[in-house]
């Protein structure tokens, strides 16, 4: 036994518990992915994934991924400055052209993207300002350039409070300054005032990065993302192929100059393998399809727009969230845990509880992010679940209900299925369905086996 068992020993003793009352949401081996996923022998609705349009199954996409393989194999052998393909040039040169650059870049991983373009730039004399909740990636490359440069300034500013944004530029300690902010925020689905971070980084001839993982794609008229909606174009933009592109990879877009500088000194490009052909032509394809086909994302809008209603009906605390990302805070670490494993086991519902660390203590909730591959049948059954639980957990009065008629909502539960669960002698889902239902249950199923009806 040396120490790093003794330190595995320690976290993982603290998960025990929740293992044993098979509360333990993580790595779950899915046998497919979408709206409907199978793990085991149970078949759940996800809420978990930010395939937003759901391309990563769309048939071109996967199509355009094999041929990917067929021209230029499963890899590329390198890093970009000995493995550039013209795919890969012709997937930066449409992206800067989508999103009004000079040029772009693209990385193996968003999370590369972060950590490469932060600490390329970071140096001894910046002040570097950072929204107080931005990604895991934003930090990390905070801390990969403070390593090497450790007096460079940070400065945390309270999420979204604009005020406090200014304090940090007036009163920071370097002429050069860096403020670096999400777009449309992962976990709180609330969106950075990034008209007003661009007006004050003018103010203060700051330059502004966004990072809009999660609305590029998806976010806006036709998708460019936050940028899009507030009029906004940012220093730099850095997007993901993880999210609304339903592959992989990270990119960043800029004048000509400051891309051709990250390519010779983001360490995360230089010396981590080439994205491989398969997920540039992928990324391509789904470029098109973002382009030219509208209804994808307005598909999109329409569901979170109706998942959020049926939310808001019920009473649930959404915080400022707005758009697809929906949490439902629950604000204390067990009940969010418990609400997740209730959900899973009797309503076959998978939706994420964030606890802290993931994000800050009081603010624990559930994640459910909406996909346009999502029915409206699949929704409002989640919305009869959560208006079920709610009032189980006392997070909702009793009596809690949706909007639903009585037929709409037996249909529901009838082809979704909530079934009841004594899971290790924590009492999940106490479910309702009769003997009769049961029958109206198979024979529901069995009428809309895969169906989907919208
Ligand atoms: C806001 C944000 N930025 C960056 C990333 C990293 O992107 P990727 O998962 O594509 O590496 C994520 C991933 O979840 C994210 O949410």
């Amino acid at each position: 036994m040396s120490w790093l068992h003794e330190t595995s020993a320690e976290i993982l003793g603290r998960i025990e518990e929740a293992k044993e009352a098979k509360a333990w949401p993580f790595f779950r081996p899915q046998e497919n992915v979408g709206a409907r996923v199978k793990v085991g022998t149970g078949s759940y609705v996800n809420f978990t994934s930010n395939d937003y349009l759901g391309l990563s199954r769309d048939p071109r996409v996967m199509k355009a991924g094999m041929k990917g393989i067929l021209d230029y194999g499963t890899g590329l052998g390198s890093a970009r400055p000995q493995a550039t393909s013209v795919r890969h040039e012709e997937l930066e040169r449409r992206l800067a052209a989508w999103l009004g650059y000079e040029a772009c870049m693209t990385f193996t991983t968003g999370y590369q993207s972060l950590v490469g373009t932060l600490s390329a730039f970071l140096d001894d004399d910046v002040t570097l300002i950072l929204d107080r909740l931005c990604h895991a990636s934003i930090i990390e490359g905070m801390f990969l350039a403070r390593g090497e440069h450790p007096d460079m300034e940070v400065r945390f500013f309270k999420h979204n409070r604009m005020k406090l944004l200014e304090k940090c530029l007036r009163t920071s300690e370097y002429d050069k300054k860096m403020v670096v902010a999400e777009g449309y925020y992962s976990v709180d689905g609330d969106m950075g005032p990034i008209d007003e971070m661009a007006d004050l980084c003018r103010k203060y001839d700051a330059v502004l990065i966004v990072d809009d993982a999660h609305g590029l794609g998806a976010l806006g008229p036709t998708g460019r993302g936050v940028g899009e909606i507030f009029g906004v174009q940012a220093d730099i933009l850095i997007g993901t192929f993880s999210k609304a592109f339903g592959g992989i990879g990270g990119f960043v877009c800029g004048d000509r100059d400051l891309i051709d500088y990250l390519m010779l000194t983001a360490r995360a490009f230089m010396f981590s393998a080439t994205l491989p052909v398969s997920q540039v032509e992928a990324a391509i394809t789904a470029l098109d399809i973002i382009e030219t086909e509208p209804q994808h994302l307005r598909r999109l809008h329409a569901n979170g727009d109706y998942f959020r209603a049926g939310l808001e009906d019920l009473g649930y605390d959404l915080g400022d969230s707005q758009g697809h990302i929906t949490p439902i805070y629950l604000r204390d670490e067990m009940l969010t845990m418990k609400f997740g494993a209730y959900l899973f086991h009797g309503g076959d519902i998978m939706m994420m509880p964030f606890i802290s660390p993931g994000v800050p203590p009081g603010t624990e909730r559930l994640r459910c992010n909406i996909t346009a591959s999502h029915t409206r049948s699949e929704m409002s059954y989640a919305l009869e679940a959560l208006a079920k639980i709610g009032p189980m957990l006392d997070v909702l009065p009793e009596g809690a209900a949706t909007r639903a008629n009585d037929l709409q909502r037996f249909a529901w539960l009838a082809q979704h299925k909530i079934r009841g669960v004594q899971n290790a002698g924590v009492p999940y889902l106490v479910h309702e369905v009769t003997e009769g239902a049961k029958k109206a249950v198979d024979y529901t199923r069995r009428m809309f086996n895969g169906a989907r009806e919208d």
